[in-house]
């Protein structure tokens, strides 16, 4: 078959499973000369999104969470190799796994790139909630680095 990968999302949460996530993405970005997407999604603290209402906007977040979110997303930009390679980075509010799927529908990706563990710490489960969530919803190939 022809499995044209023009567009990556790779999920940032700042751990360091998502930063050898984005350096896979970003060499399979390289290899078939695909764009390269770079998304970060802060969960509202609990209480700002009350049952039904929708997730407040990045204007209307607190100043340490998107200042902590561009942190991130700089971080793995400057850590990566990116000449060459058209990039984008995405900020978002609301739940992870839900907004990664979302965003990965909007820009039309071909395949989402995760980490097998992120940002927080729970050493029993082998496998974090959100890689746990996009494998089993995704219904685009999902590449889960260890
Ligand atoms: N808030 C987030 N924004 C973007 N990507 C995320 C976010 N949370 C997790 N991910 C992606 O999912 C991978 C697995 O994280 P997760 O399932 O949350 O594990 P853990 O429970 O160890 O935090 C991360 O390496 C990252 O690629
Ligand atoms: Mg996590």
């Amino acid at each position: 078959m022809d499995w044209n990968i023009e567009t990556i999302l790779v999920g940032v949460d700042g751990s360091a499973g998502s930063r050898r996530a984005a350096e896979r993405g970003a060499a399979l970005a390289r290899i078939r000369g695909a764009r390269l997407l770079l998304a970060t999604v802060v969960r509202p603290p609990e209480g700002w999104w009350g049952i039904g209402g929708a997730p407040p906007t990045p204007e209307a977040m607190s100043t340490a969470l998107v200042e902590g979110q561009q942190k991130i997303l700089a971080e793995v930009v400057d850590h990566l190799d990116l000449e060459g390679i058209e990039h984008e980075t995405i900020e978002d509010v609301g739940d992870p796994s839900t907004r990664i799927l979302a965003l990965a529908d909007d820009w039309g990706a071909d395949l989402i790139v995760i980490g097998r563990r992120g940002a927080n710490l729970a050493e029993r489960v082998i496998l974090g909630s959100v890689a746990d969530r996009l494998t089993h919803l995704a219904d685009i190939p999902v590449l889960v680095v260890p």
